[in-house]
């Protein structure tokens, strides 16, 4: 259909060598790093358990940072909210690293301890990853627009020995506080505080608080097992406690570096924009780690995507002259309802694109090529996971040649192998819809799940020896492969993952709350938004408003329900499931099903009569 295809740097030789030897494929990938000392054993694979590269020792700040010659080089275009910039330069960072990392061990932190990172989108949030990593600390990052609550469960459940925050943040031109929430959430607990000053708002330090400025020390970058942790990244799963992704060092690396170069075809005077926040696993393997090993220029934006006004992300890349943007269909949908990038945008620069977290609706796909890429540029479509760290399924332009198919994120990655089975296990036939499985190992996927093995072990229990994704998708005949979404009860609100059971946990600790059910509708920016139903206790009276509120305190405004109802009964099986599906036609209007495995069919008419009042 005319559209461009890859930029010509077509390298068959590593499809070739990838599928002749995985293994030895991913070992050359490996010593494109610089390793403190070579691994004895690419690759000892015990099911579930792999450990990449044992033996080997490695430091991901090292990689990041200390290798690159030209350290006078940019790493990071710092656009503030308001419009100010700063420019970080590979040396600059790395001193501040340095500075950090020295600090750190000072305040009694050791390898293998964890550090809680809430903080919003500065230089300083990838100086503090790298700062952990630097003295093989576990970081554990949280995204800034968690509430206290949230932030509490994760300093708890990863036992977190510092907490690097800031006094505040910005967003939308007002200036919100943030040091209250971490003296919140670590109230009782064992934490100290590093405070980066943002704002410069009053806030109440601690006698054992410091501000990151003053911060003083130096340390030097300490090479850690491959398998050691780099860091924990907590992710919604389908209970109500999210899980505490566990990422090694060694293999998680390899796959981060080689996929950035590959997918990216990053060179040295490109502008690479990634625009998601270092709080979710895309801003970790694609703003801090991927970039920085391959001495890539950054531009990374403080605020709000819409504000001042919606175009900001297009005034963004021309500022800067960004020739790749990677963002998500979310994004995209937001921009797109508000027509094209406006004339004074120069995009002329950028020359390749791509999305992540969520299906890319065909449209969305052409909008941003014909729109936004002028016609230029590659479109990829990169699927991949917390879990999986790093893209497992994805158009290559730095390597290969491909006809792109809008809405399909095409093939798996060199030396990766991905299946999408039936019920049974079976290869599901073209055009049928099955589940996404990959056959593992490959280098990037997590260690574990922070104190929770068996967990960890149920990805691998549908398919024995096999890697079960969560999601559906087909494959065509020619065998690209179209993801379509979560196949368990996770929402994905912006691209973001949110069990039904956690957020249904936190409705219910509302004290008027006697049950509560969650369900995704859809939503033409979102993908999906959510709709609450809480059940009242007895004598109790509060309304819809403070229960989306209270959700929101809860778990931070990404977890606000659009829409909110009270009703007197819930939905269940005969079982005591709750149903969900049926939940999710009435909102939307539709005709309900089969309802003879209901408990209670006096339940629907509640709903519907809720959600008509409303
Ligand atoms: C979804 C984000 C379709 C999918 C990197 C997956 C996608 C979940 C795509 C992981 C894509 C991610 N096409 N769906 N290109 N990329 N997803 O852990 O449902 O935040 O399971 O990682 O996002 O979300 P997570």
């Amino acid at each position: 259909m005319g559209y461009v295809r890859g930029l010509g740097r077509s390298d068959a030789r590593i499809r070739e060598s990838a599928d002749r030897d995985p293994v030895s494929f991913w070992e050359g990938q490996a010593r494109l790093l610089d390793w403190h000392t070579p691994w004895k054993e690419p690759l000892a694979w015990e099911p579930p358990r792999a450990r990449w590269f044992e033996g080997g020792r490695i430091n991901a700040c090292y990689n990041a940072l200390d290798r690159h010659p030209d350290k006078s080089k940019t790493a990071i275009l710092w656009e503030a909210e308001d419009g100010s910039s700063r420019a970080v330069s590979y040396a600059q960072l790395l001193a501040e690293a340095e500075r950090a990392a020295g600090a750190l061990r000072s305040m009694g932190v050791s390898k293998g301890d964890r550090v809680a990172v809430y903080l919003p989108m500065v230089p300083e949030l990838p100086a503090a990853m790298l700062a952990c990593a630097r003295i093989g600390a576990v970081h554990t990052v949280v995204f800034s627009g968690f509430s206290a609550a949230a932030l509490r469960q994760r300093l708890e459940d990863s036992g977190a020995k510092a907490l690097i925050t800031a006094d505040g943040m910005y967003r939308r031109g007002r200036a919100l506080p943030l040091k209250p929430a971490a003296d919140e959430a670590s109230r009782g607990l064992d934490v100290r505080a590093v405070v980066v000053k943002r704002t410069g708002q009053e806030v109440r330090m601690g006698p054992r608080d410091l501000w990151w400025d003053e911060l003083e020390g130096s340390a030097p970058a300490v090479p850690v097992g491959s398998s050691d942790p780099l860091f924990i990244l907590y992710t919604s799963g389908t209970t109500g406690r999210p899980k505490g992704v566990l990422h090694g060092t060694g293999g998680y690396l390899t796959h981060v570096h080689s996929t950035f170069r590959w997918a990216f075809d990053i060179r040295g005077t490109d502008v690479y924009y990634c625009t998601a926040d270092v709080g979710w696993v895309t801003g970790h393997s694609y703003v801090v780690y991927g970039p920085l090993m391959c001495g890539a220029t950054q531009v990374i934006y403080e605020g709000a995507p819409d504000y001042p006004a919606p175009e900001r992300t297009w005034r963004v890349c021309s500022k800067y002259g960004a020739t790749i943007l990677y963002t998500t269909p979310t994004a995209l949908r937001m921009l797109m309802r508000r027509g094209d990038p406006p004339p004074g945008c120069d995009l002329s620069k950028l020359r390749l694109l791509g999305t992540v977290g969520e299906p890319i609706n065909p449209e969305v796909w052409k909008w941003y090529y014909e729109s936004v890429g002028g016609r230029r540029c590659p479109v990829i479509d990169t699927w991949w996971q917390t879990e999986t760290g790093g893209m497992m399924i994805s158009a290559l332009p730095g390597i290969e040649e491909l006809e792109p198919r809008p809405g399909s994120a095409t093939f798996a990655v060199p030396g990766v192998k991905v299946s999408v089975l039936d019920e049974s296990g079976a290869e599901a036939k073209a055009g049928e819809r099955g589940f996404l499985a990959v056959d593992g190992p490959w280098p990037g996927m997590m260690t574990g799940l922070w104190g929770d093995e068996e967990r960890y072990a149920e990805y691998w229990e549908k398919y024995p020896g096999k890697y079960y994704a969560g999601d559906y998708a087909v494959r065509d005949a020619d065998g690209y492969v179209w993801v379509l979404g979560r196949a368990d009860d996770v929402l994905s609100v912006s691209g973001h993952r949110l069990g039904t059971a956690e957020l249904e946990s936190a409705l219910v600790e509302h004290p008027g709350v006697a049950e509560a059910a969650v369900c995704g509708v859809p939503d033409e920016v979102r993908g999906e938004s959510i709709a609450a139903f809480a059940v009242l206790r007895e004598g109790a009276s509060c309304g819809s408003a403070e229960l989306s509120d209270w959700m929101r305190s809860r778990m931070g405004a990404i977890a606000a329900p659009s829409r909110m109802y009270v009703v007197a009964r819930l939905p269940k099986t005969r079982s005591g499931k709750i149903m969900r599906r049926l939940l999710r036609d009435l909102v939307e209007g539709r005709k309900i099903g089969d309802t003879s495995t209901m408990e209670d069919p006096g339940a629907v008419q509640d709903v519907r009569s809720a959600v008509g009042r409303a």
